[in-house]
């Protein structure tokens, strides 16, 4: 049977690799190869509203539903930073920001932390479906394993007992926030 095609207001590879392995019955585009390839302007003070910003800047411009997953780590002893700022934390790249996490949890006995993920499916007119989903962790002292992306060699899973580092995709893809909030939505749709 022919998936249904879903436009990703995003342009993570890894994001959208996750997405695919998560809703195998659709086929997750992205943005760019359907002809948007600007940013936007995150400036929501929510994960919610951030998703919706994206989602619906791309609906509107395509003008075709479109998906867009905002997500982030929510530390506790750091007051739940970096949160809708994760990818922006040190204001370099991924490796850059776990360096930042790790000299700002140096000596912190607290290590706990969960992923938040909202996920927002909007139409042209702007009307919007969510999905949200969390998975709890701690924050290691040091980076275990190389596989994921952004914060996952430094996230402890409860679920897992292992790091998201080493974890496998499928390993992840079973507990993680963005599963979690995938098969939210598509309770709803
Ligand atoms: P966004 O593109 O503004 O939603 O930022 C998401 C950022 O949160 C990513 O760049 C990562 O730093 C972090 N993040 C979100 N989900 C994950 C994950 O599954 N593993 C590791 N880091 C993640």
């Amino acid at each position: 049977m022919e998936k249904k095609i879903i436009a990703v207001a995003s342009s993570n590879a890894n994001k959208i690799r996750e997405m695919s392995e998560i809703l195998t019955e659709y086929s997750f585009v992205p943005m760019k190869d359907l002809g948007f390839d600007e940013d936007i302007a995150e400036d929501g003070k929510s994960f919610r509203e951030n998703a919706y910003i994206k989602a619906s800047t791309v609906a509107k411009a395509l003008g075709v539903p479109a998906l867009a997953d905002d997500s982030g780590l929510c530390v506790d002893a750091l007051g739940g930073a970096p949160g809708i700022y994760s990818s922006r934390y040190s204001g370099g790249g991924n490796a850059e920001n776990r360096a930042l996490l790790l000299k700002n949890m140096e000596g912190e006995e607290d290590r706990s932390a969960h992923f938040c993920c909202c996920v927002c499916l909007c139409g042209p007119d702007g009307s919007a479906v969510y999905g949200e989903g969390k998975t709890y962790g701690k924050i290691l002292c040091a980076e275990e394993g190389s596989g994921g992306f952004g914060y996952d060699p430094l996230f402890f899973s409860d679920d897992l007992g292992k790091s998201f580092g080493v974890a496998s995709a499928e390993e992840k893809n079973a507990v993680s926030h963005r599963a979690r909030a995938l098969n939210d939505l598509k309770s709803k749709i």
